[in-house]
């Protein structure tokens, strides 16, 4: 390498001394602009490192003067706006039904509100809309195996029905297993059966049966689902007469339940979601039946 830096004859510039085929690379200087944007942002780092979390340090960065980071401003964020909505929801809590119906304010926020909370926790078994499947109650309609009233739905909804978790506060009721455990014979089962088909309006596949039945559903299944088969929220026997089925209406389905009764389970929520969302929820769930 030349100890003076040689100038390439055409254009003027020094050469850098590094030479392919013939080939000389020019030592042009970087243009200034390009250098001072390169000076102001080294100085626009040297603040942020002052003032913001920047360098790696343990576990987590140094602070910086300001302190301030994107994890601390989103819980800030959060808080503020529970902090906002910490009056209203104090008020859902407080207000009864007739109250909250009354206030538009109110209503729109407990019913929107209400229906996201069902739609993230609820849908999954009672359907979008509450609008129910097989083994899972409707809840768009105004049949309640257990009450439809807003205390009944929201104390429903605090406990479940027939979980581990909140066994002594939850729903609890047991239809008698009158097959496997003997309680009837296969004949009277079946003569329950068929008559059991009759209390929703249809005629029964053998009337004969059916006739027989009338007198075992008098004896073993009207205390809990009523003389006439309406029902017994007190007991969660559902209303039989209103073609509304939980495990299937065909005489099949019947006869199934009452050899093996399937029983329902529902989560309870109180541990869940907080009072106010519990009240939303229920108003969200009222509404969808009708207000009864
Ligand atoms: C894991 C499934 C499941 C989830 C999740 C669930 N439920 Fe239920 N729910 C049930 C079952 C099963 C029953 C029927 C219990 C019975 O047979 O008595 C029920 C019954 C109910 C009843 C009583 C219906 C009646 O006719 O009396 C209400 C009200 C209810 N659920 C509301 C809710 C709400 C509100 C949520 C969400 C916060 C929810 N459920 C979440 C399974 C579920
Ligand atoms: C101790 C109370 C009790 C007695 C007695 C009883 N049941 Fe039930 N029955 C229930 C309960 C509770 C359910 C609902 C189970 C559930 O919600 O998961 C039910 C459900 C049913 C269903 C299913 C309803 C549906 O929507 O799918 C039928 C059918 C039925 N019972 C018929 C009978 C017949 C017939 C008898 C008499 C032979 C009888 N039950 C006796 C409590 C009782």
């Amino acid at each position: 390498m030349p100890s003076k830096p040689e100038k390439d004859a055409v254009t003027g510039v020094e050469t850098t001394g590094h030479e392919w085929d013939g080939i000389k690379e020019l030592n042009n200087p970087l243009p200034s602009w390009w250098v001072w944007t390169f000076y102001v942002c080294i100085a626009f780092s040297v603040v942020w490192f002052i003032l913001f979390p920047a360098i790696p340090f343990g576990p987590s960065a140094t602070t910086g003067l300001t302190g301030n980071t994107a994890r601390e401003r989103v819980a800030n964020e959060i808080q503020a706006a529970a902090d906002a909505r910490a009056g209203i929801n104090q008020r859902i809590v407080e207000a009864d039904l007739d109250t909250i119906r009354g206030d538009p304010d109110l209503f729109t926020y407990a019913l929107t509100g209400g229906e996201i909370l069902f739609g993230d926790n609820c849908a999954p078994c009672h359907g979008v809309g509450g609008a129910g499947q097989l083994n899972y109650p409707v809840l768009a309609d105004d049949a309640w195996i257990w009450g439809g009233t807003l205390d009944a739905i929201q104390q429903t909804i605090l406990y479940g029905v027939r979980n581990q978790e909140y066994e002594f506060d939850a729903r609890f009721s047991m239809m008698p297993r009158y097959g496997t455990d003997q309680l009837l014979t296969r004949e009277e089962i079946d003569q329950v059966a068929n008559y059991v088909v009759t209390l929703s309006g249809r005629a029964p596949e053998d009337p004969a049966l059916a006739e027989a039945g009338s007198e075992i559903y008098a004896q073993q299944c009207a205390s809990c689902h009523g003389a006439g088969g309406e029902g017994m929220a007190a007991l969660g026997a559902p209303n039989l007469t209103d073609a509304i089925w939980l495990y299937g209406g065909e005489l099949g389905d019947i006869r199934q339940q009452i050899w093996n009764p399937q029983h329902g389970v529902m989560p309870g929520w109180v541990d869940r979601i907080a009072p106010a969302e519990i009240k939303m929820v229920s108003l969200y769930v009222h509404s969808l039946g009708g207000w009864q």
